[in-house]
């Protein structure tokens, strides 16, 4: 079969982290040709999406992980199947990739589904469970963030509606002189929505993400903070530990996978502290390098396997 990947460049990839890197690898290893674009590449010509694409060959390799031929154009109907995994942010340009994208509906598999990716924000999605989640605003009233931090015990988080990786996220202190630069300063000064949440201590025992493929659970990450930061991400420099998929996360699974399915969000990360969901990640969900390490499985090779049935059967 034949993919694409829409993304950023090569020279952004870390071979031992990323997840669009083991997916790649993997689509090559199980005989697949595998083709790298940005979205700055793609065109529409009469209503017929092209891409100006390279075809990629990928090696466990620090220095060039991702090595490109030279483009050329290609019309994405004859393409089996597109992953969008563009980094965020969720910026005019990246919601222009998903209306051209749309015109291969019914043609080309394209994962995520374009108009779930349009629809979800990975913050906002995850309110239409709200008994899942810790209490939670979304607002840009400093006041109104001030009650919401007494009301929930005097201790709340506030994030950026846009945000990932765990940045902007900041904690809340009802009586800290600086709550109200903090509010502020993550509203634009009330001019932009902001999540508050209740504060969940247990967020020191780790975030786990969970990766689900389809509405199914294909593999969990603890990601532990640093001892002296409320961000656990990563990036901001948690460390990866075995996560186990329990009986309060499937139940968690079980409620949201219909409406995952139906929004052709296939393959997305669930973020879930202290056993309560606090955010969707649906735009370039990450963690299946550290998953595949910990457990020593590799999870890309269901991903694909996945793509390839779904491709097959349409
Ligand atoms: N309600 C909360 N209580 C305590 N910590 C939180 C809460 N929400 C988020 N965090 C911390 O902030 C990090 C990032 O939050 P998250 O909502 O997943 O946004 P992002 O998109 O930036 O990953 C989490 O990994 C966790 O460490
Ligand atoms: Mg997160």
């Amino acid at each position: 079969m034949r993919f694409l990947f829409v993304m950023d460049p090569p020279s952004v990839i870390k071979f031992d982290s990323d997840t669009s890197f083991a997916l790649m690898l993997e689509a090559q290893a199980q005989g697949h040709r595998v083709d790298h674009c940005l979205p700055t590449d793609l065109f529409l010509v009469g209503g017929v999406l092209h891409a100006n694409v390279r075809r990629a060959s990928m090696q466990r390799d620090p220095i060039e992980p991702v090595a490109l031929a030279q483009g050329e154009d290609v019309n994405l109907e004859t393409i089996d199947a597109v992953f969008v995994r563009t980094d965020p942010p969720f910026d005019t340009a990246y919601l222009w990739t998903t209306l051209l994208l749309e015109r291969l509906r019914d043609k080309t598999l394209v994962v995520n589904d374009p108009r779930g990716l349009r629809d979800a924000n990975e913050k906002l999605y995850a309110c239409q469970w709200p008994d899942l989640m810790p209490e939670t605003m979304v607002t840009s009233q400093r006041e109104r963030v001030k009650s919401f931090v007494k009301q929930v015990g005097g201790r709340a988080v506030i994030k950026p509606i846009d945000g990932a990786g765990g940045e902007g996220v900041m904690a809340l202190l009802e009586g800290d002189p600086n709550l109200r630069a903090i509010i502020d300063s993550v509203t634009n000064n009330g001019r932009r929505q902001a999540m508050v949440q209740r504060y969940l201590p247990e967020y020191k025992q780790g975030d786990k993400r969970i990766l689900l493929l389809d509405g199914e659970p294909i593999g969990a990450l603890l990601r532990v903070p640093k001892s002296d930061d409320i961000a656990s991400n990563l990036r901001m420099g948690g460390t990866a530990h075995s996560g186990v998929v329990d009986e309060a996360d499937r139940k968690i699974i079980e409620r949201i996978a219909p409406q995952l399915r139906k929004d052709g969000l296939y393959f997305v990360g669930l973020d879930v502290i202290g056993g309560l969901l606090t955010e969707i990640n649906v735009t370039s969900p990450t963690g299946i390098q550290q998953i595949s390490k910990i457990n020593k499985e590799n999870v890309s090779k269901l991903v694909i396997e996945w793509v390839v049935k779904k491709v097959g059967a349409a």
